[in-house]
Order: structure tokens, then C-alpha cells, then sequence
């Protein structure tokens, strides 16, 4: 068992919108969790009957309103996507009483609180870090704007309970009565210093990053995280074979190369499983068709010369794979 984790108990569970659960987990005997800042998340080990270990990351909203929730307590909300294993597995199988493997806070999203201003701009349930993060600046009194968009007004996510807490300084863009956001027009609109903080869907991310690049923004104005999955809808099964043990693993269309190996019981290093740290970066040998690189580690150069890959979220559309191990 890896050391870093913890045991904690779902005490409460509330139906935000029609896809979206709010989680209360808490220790079993009130101690303290340990501390976090605004923009961390922390990893859900979850066990499938049919899957194994399933690691998802979901961030933490911290309080309800301006107040703060107990040391004992995390609060998360979980979107339930479409075909998407993990997130159903949830909503299927917590009840009050369940408990659940945890990993302790990470953030790579930290809230720079020193900034002049700032634009916290989210798509969706990218709502969630940004939660926190307006909560941090109300109380510092510090000047900041929100621009929270999503499809309609009933499916986002604490959507009145941030009108009451920010008041004006919310922006609810709802696609079906307000057209689509405007990124580019409204990153144009900010002052040289504000800093921006963007979550959200990987389209999303992607175009608020387009945006401020054709503005020429200074790379580190725009922060963003993107809720990035293990797999996508139209991933394709592939064969991976291990040059060094000599094995062949069948990975499926809806599995990430590294849940495929370690279900096969093949040793891997793995810790953020999500493009960050590096650390489940392996050497390709050779591969037949494209290979997909979704994570945040390898350079662009080190991805065009496609001699290693991050097992956690990169994979190939070909039908073969061979990689050192
Ligand atoms: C730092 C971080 C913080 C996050 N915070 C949150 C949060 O606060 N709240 C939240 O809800 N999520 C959050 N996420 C996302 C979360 O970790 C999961 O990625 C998300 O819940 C989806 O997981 P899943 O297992 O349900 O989907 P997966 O099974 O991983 O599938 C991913 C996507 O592929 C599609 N898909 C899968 N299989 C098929 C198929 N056969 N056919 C068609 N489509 C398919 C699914 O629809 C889904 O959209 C965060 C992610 C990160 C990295
Ligand atoms: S486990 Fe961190 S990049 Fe893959």
C-alpha cells in the first residue's frame, strides 16, 4: 500500500444539479486532515470488482459559502460523465458510511493572492478550484472578477450559491439564454496586470490558452488546470508488448496504458496519473501508428521525437506498441 494514503467516510451527500453530487468525507475519528490550499485536489483510489485500482482526481471546494468546513472534513463534487467509469462508479456505489482511500492534498493550481487583479474564468465543473479561490480573495478583500460559463443555469454547480457569496462580481454565461463565451474577447478586455485562472474541460483550457497567445499575453498571465482524463471518448484498444519481459497486454478503448499494466500486474512507477510528475514515463521502442501525448511533462521536442511516453494519460490509435520494460 502506498504510505501517503489515508482511510476517510462519506458523511453526506448532496444532488447539486442533475449530473453533479457534492461528497462530505471525513475522518472516522475527527481528527484533523491534513491542510490544503485553494486550487488542490486530492486522488480517490477506488477498487472496481471489474477493474481493479481506479484512480480519479476531484479538487477540493473546502466550506459552503464564505464559511469554512470543520479540519476533519473534504468536500468534493463529482460530475458523472457519460461512458465515464470512475465518476459513475461513484455516483453508483457511495452511500453515508462508505469509506474510501484517499490521497493527500496536491496543488498545482496554487492562487497567487499578491496579484492586483483577478479574472477566475471557469467552463463547467471546472468550477470546482475556483470555489476556494473566490472564497480566499473575498475574504482578503482583494479585487477580482468570476466568469463562470456552462449549458444552463440548472446544471452548474454551485451556480446561486457563488451569486450570493460574490454578488457582482459574477459573471453566469449560460450558453442556452446568453450564446457562447467569448474568450478572446474577454481576456481583450482585462487590465495588463490581471491574472487569470482557467478550469475546465480540455476544449475549454485550450481555447482560453489559444486566446491569450493570439494577444500576445506573457506566458504565466493565464494559470490554467485542465480536468484532463485518462481516456477519451474514441480511444481505440491497442496491443502493448514488453521488450524486456517479453509480455503482451491487450488495452482496452475505455483503459489508460497504465491501468492495462498494472491490472496485469506488471511494475510500474505512477504517482500524479495525470501528465505531471513525470514519473511513469517509460522508453517507446517501437510503435505502428500515432503516439498520443496528452501529458504536461515531456517537452514538445521530446514528444516529436516520440521516444518516451507517459503511460497515465498518452497512448497510440495504431494497433501495436512496444515499450522498454
Ligand atoms: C486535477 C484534477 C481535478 C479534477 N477535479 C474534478 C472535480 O472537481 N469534479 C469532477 O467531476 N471532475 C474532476 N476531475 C476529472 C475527474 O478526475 C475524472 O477525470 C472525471 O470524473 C471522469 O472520470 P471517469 O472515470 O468518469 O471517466 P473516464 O472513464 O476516465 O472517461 C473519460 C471520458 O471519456 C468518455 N468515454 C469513456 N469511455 C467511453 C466510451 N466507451 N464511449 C464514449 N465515450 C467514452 C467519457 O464520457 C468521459 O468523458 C478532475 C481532474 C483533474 C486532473
Ligand atoms: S504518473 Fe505522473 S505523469 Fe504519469
Amino acid at each position: 500500500m502506498n504510505p501517503k494514503l489515508f482511510d476517510v467516510k462519506v458523511v453526506q451527500i448532496r444532488q447539486l444539479t442533475p449530473r453533479v453530487r457534492e461528497y462530505l468525507l471525513t475522518t472516522a475519528d475527527g481528527a484533523p486532515l491534513p491542510t490544503w490550499t485553494a486550487g488542490a485536489h486530492i486522488a480517490l483510489h477506488l477498487t472496481s470488482p471489474t477493474r481493479g485500482l481506479v484512480v480519479r482526481h476531484y479538487s477540493l471546494i473546502g466550506g459552503s459559502g464564505l464559511q469554512d468546513d470543520p479540519p476533519n472534513t473534504y468536500r468534493i463534487a463529482v460530475q458523472r460523465e457519460e461512458h465515464g467509469f470512475g465518476s459513475n462508479l461513484i455516483h453508483e456505489t457511495f452511500k453515508a458510511g462508505t469509506t474510501l482511500r484517499i490521497g493527500p492534498p496536491v496543488n498545482s493550481f496554487a492562487l497567487d493572492r499578491s496579484a492586483p487583479k483577478v479574472l477566475l474564468l471557469a467552463g463547467g465543473i471546472g468550477i470546482t478550484p475556483l470555489v476556494p479561490m473566490a472564497r480566499s480573495l473575498l475574504r482578503r478583500k482583494r479585487s477580482f472578477q468570476m466568469v463562470y460559463s456552462g449549458r444552463s443555469v440548472d446544471q452548474m454547480a454551485y451556480a446561486q450559491a457563488l451569486k450570493e457569496m460574490c454578488g457582482e462580481v459574477l459573471q453566469l454565461q449560460c450558453s442556452d439564454t446568453d450564446g457562447m463565451l467569448d474568450i478572446k474577447k474577454l481576456l481583450a478586455a482585462q487590465d495588463p496586470d490581471t491574472q487569470v485562472y482557467v478550469c475546465g474541460p480540455t476544449p475549454f483550457i485550450n481555447a482560453s490558452i489559444q486566446a491569450a497567445k493570439s494577444l500576445n499575453w506573457e506566458e504565466g498571465r493565464l494559470r490554467s488546470e485542465a480536468f484532463i482524463s485518462s481516456v477519451l471518448a474514441g480511444d481505440t484498444p491497442f496491443k502493448v508488448s514488453l521488450k524486456r519481459s517479453g509480455r503482451d497486454v491487450e488495452v482496452r478503448g475505455d483503459e489508460s496504458l497504465l491501468d492495462a499494466l498494472s491490472n496485469a500486474r506488471i511494475p510500474v512507477f505512477w504517482d500524479c496519473r495525470k501528465g505531471e510528475c513525470g514519473l511513469c514515463a517509460t522508453k517507446v521502442v517501437s510503435h505502428d501508428g500515432e503516439l498520443q501525448h496528452r501529458d504536461r511533462y515531456l517537452t514538445d521536442e521530446e514528444k516529436q521525437q516520440g521516444q518516451s511516453m507517459c503511460l497515465c494519460v498518452s497512448r497510440t490509435n495504431g494497433k501495436s506498441l512496444v515499450l522498454d520494460l
